[in-house]
């Protein structure tokens, strides 16, 4: 799938896409925005039982220096590497780089992840954002995830066409990986896309069954994986749901069989805590985009 890249870029990206050209990536970056997120307030906390199931997380780097444990191997991190506002102004879309290259790869990371904003008032600030990205990125042969971000204002605009050019866009850049939302049509969007695509889960859906047919369907349509991170974070049962996610993404499973393994993993011991009262406001601020 990556034999055009160099060899070190290949390692790099085989960090993140395993053998079987599929790819299950933990998201939890959304501090870097959004502050101390539902489900995801004490990431150390949250993401050591996940350990095993995931091939890589994507996160930004004081989330890595300080709660991933610097003896892990075997997995791969994907360095959030733009950003530079919050959920505190109008909109999210104001961002510049905030990580550079040379910064990422002392970290070790397999990549890093840069939004773009297609249509917002700062369009043309991100698409620069991720040219500078992919430019420094080359000097180390480290890949890009070009994220194709929504914001509060165009989070509606979650549909075929507009993901189709934004995708393209981000692979036209030369994006190694581009990461998308799942949409009706979606295979037309992947088929437009030169570059391999993962889905991000986007705010928690209402149950178990949605989030495995967004796997299912995603893969189905030609995605390589998922990049997922509220509906495991803030899922009841984060640990189950991962697992019936890998298995349709590694095993090929179908939804069915994905339910049932999530509902046996399902128990008191894998049940999370809830550690922080959450209000109707921290649910409205998680789903902003
Ligand atoms: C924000 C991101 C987040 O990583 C992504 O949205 C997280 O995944 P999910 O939508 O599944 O919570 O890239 O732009």
């Amino acid at each position: 799938m990556f034999e055009y890249m160099g060899w070190g870029k290949r390692n790099r990206i085989r960090q993140i896409v395993a053998a079987d050209d599929r790819c299950l990536m933990l998201a939890i970056d959304h501090g870097y925005f959004m502050g101390p997120t539902h489900g995801m307030e004490i990431p150390a906390k949250a993401i050591q039982p996940l350990l095993p199931h995931i091939d890589s997380l994507m996160l930004s780097p004081g989330i890595l220096t300080s709660s991933v444990d610097e003896k892990l191997r075997g997995i791969g991190w994907v360095l959030r590497a733009s950003g530079g506002n919050s959920v505190l102004e109008p909109d999210i879309d104001n961002e510049g780089l905030i990580l550079s290259a040379k910064q990422a790869v002392r970290l070790n990371a397999s990549a890093i992840a840069v939004s773009i904003y297609a249509g917002a008032e700062h369009q043309h600030q991100t698409f620069l954002n991720l040219a500078k990205a992919i430019e420094d990125a080359a000097e180390y042969d480290l890949p890009v995830l070009g994220v194709t971000a929504v914001g509060k204002k165009l989070k509606d605009k979650k549909e075929k066409r507009y993901l189709a050019l934004a995708s393209r866009i981000a692979a036209e850049y030369g994006a190694d990986i581009v990461k998308t939302y799942y949409c009706d049509g979606f295979e037309e969007v992947v088929a437009k896309c030169p570059a391999p695509i993962v889905v991000a889960g986007g705010p928690r859906l209402d149950t178990y069954k949605d989030v495995l047919e967004l796997t299912y369907r995603a893969i189905q349509e030609g995605a390589i994986g998922v990049d997922m991170g509220r509906n495991v974070w803030q899922s009841e049962y984060p640990a189950a749901i991962l697992q019936g996610v890998r298995a349709i993404i590694h095993g090929n499973a179908t939804v069915k069989e994905a339910m049932e393994l999530v509902e046996s993993l399902s128990t008191e011991e894998t049940r999370r805590k809830e550690l922080f009262e959450v209000t109707q406001e921290d649910i409205a601020v998680s789903s902003i985009h």
